[in-house]
């Protein structure tokens, strides 16, 4: 097990020698995680600003979600991120990076929480979804992915740009990313066989992708449905 073994055992997990996923609660889930034990980490939370796309329908696949008894996924508050941050920080490994999904409104709010927590901030890189999607003040067509660092990792392949070009997934998880982006900072940012962390694993693209790059993937999600599309997802790949 690559957590610390949780007091109360009646959260589902899926244990094999390459990944482990848990339905759990994030900061709860990372608290379990040893200190200095993660190589690298990829998340996307549902920030509060999400509501906001949703309320107004600029978000796709926002009404509808196979993931949730309701029609959608919990929000996790903005004030509750500093002490993510600093989970987050205290289990990378010292010279390590960590990649955070979101937009331009949450990123104001993260960016000096993550510097409070310790991170070195680079810049934001660009998801390029290729086709615009919905909006009135300029319809949306790319999402930011916030680069990390922690003490110092060069990253493998220098000529790799800050705009990357992945089409947007359609009829997928609410808000769900191309595993072929998340390959992409996996192959920048880790070696064979390195830990890879995803606290709101979502459909577990993340997880989809690391197993891709052979790599090793920790993980988590609060939502049952989440926890058992990623099982079916993760257990469906070819070894
Ligand atoms: C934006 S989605 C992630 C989508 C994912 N990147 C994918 O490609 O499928 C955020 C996920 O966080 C989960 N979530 C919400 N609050 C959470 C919390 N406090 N702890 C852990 N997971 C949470 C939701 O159930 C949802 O699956």
């Amino acid at each position: 097990m690559l957590i610390n073994k949780p007091k109360k055992s009646r959260h589902a997990k899926l244990i094999t020698s390459s990944y482990e996923l848990y339905q759990y609660e994030a900061i709860d889930f990372l608290k379990l995680v040893p200190t200095e034990s993660i190589d690298l980490v990829i998340t996307d939370p549902p920030y509060e600003s999400l509501e906001k796309h949703r309320a107004v329908g600029t978000t796709t696949r926002l009404k509808n979600s196979k993931a949730s008894s309701n029609t959608w996924f919990k929000i996790f508050p903005n004030y509750l991120f500093p002490e993510l941050l600093h989970e987050i920080y205290r289990i990378l490994k010292k010279n390590s990076h960590f990649y955070l999904f979101c937009d331009q409104e949450t990123a104001f709010i993260i960016k000096p929480e993550a510097e409070d927590a310790g991170f070195k901030f680079w810049k934001p890189l660009i998801w390029d979804k290729k086709k615009i999607g919905m909006g009135y003040h300029y319809r949306a067509r790319y999402e930011f992915i916030l680069f990390f660092e922690k003490g110092k990792r060069k990253l493998n392949n220098l000529a790799i740009p800050d705009i990357l070009e992945y089409p947007r997934i359609h009829r997928g998880y609410p808000t769900e990313k191309p595993a072929e982006l998340s390959e992409t900072l996996i192959q920048q940012s880790s070696s064979k066989n390195e830990l890879i962390c995803d606290p709101f694993m979502g459909s577990c693209s993340v997880g989809i992708a690391t197993i891709r790059q052979n790599r090793r993937f920790l993980g988590a999600d609060i939502s049952r449905e989440a926890f058992n599309i990623s099982k079916k997802r993760i257990q469906s790949l070819k070894s």
